[in-house]
């Protein structure tokens, strides 16, 4: 499989700055009993094919990749790349694949299998689900 690198700049990946952004509207997901629920009517970001955001912070007890993929489902990580720096990860844009911020740019497939960069194991996926407007990632 050709690996296809996000066009990141050296500073961006030197800090580990993720081109994945949190949602422009705070307030679209909660996390309760194991479970991410994302209000899709206030999370436009995840509509278009390709389109991406990072949970983290409150009670999620992991950061949270979520990627509205190329066969429109949605696919869920968790956003630590497992090589020593622990950066979080994009999705590379026309692919299915996702990548870490930094520098080594260790890259996963769809299922979280390394692809490349000197990340030593996979990352993990988690189950999604859509019910009506609220897609559900089951983290435990
Ligand atoms: S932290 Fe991801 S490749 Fe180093």
């Amino acid at each position: 499989m050709e690996i296809k690198f996000l066009d990141r700049s050296f500073f961006q990946r030197l800090f580990g700055t993720p081109a994945t952004s949190k949602p422009g509207t705070p307030d679209c997901w909660t996390y309760a009993d194991g479970k991410l629920t994302v209000n899709l009517k206030k999370a436009p970001e995840l509509k278009k094919i390709g389109g991406a955001l990072r949970f983290e912070g409150g009670d999620l007890p992991e950061r949270v990749l979520v990627v509205f993929g190329k066969d429109k489902t949605y696919r869920a990580y968790k956003n630590r790349c497992t090589h020593i720096g622990h950066r979080r990860l994009d999705p590379v844009p026309g692919t299915d694949t996702v990548q870490c911020c930094s520098v080594n740019k260790s890259t996963y497939d769809q299922n979280g299998k390394k692809i490349y960069g000197p990340a030593p194991k996979p990352v993990t996926p988690y189950p999604t689900a859509v019910k009506g407007n609220r897609l559900v990632v089951t983290i435990s």
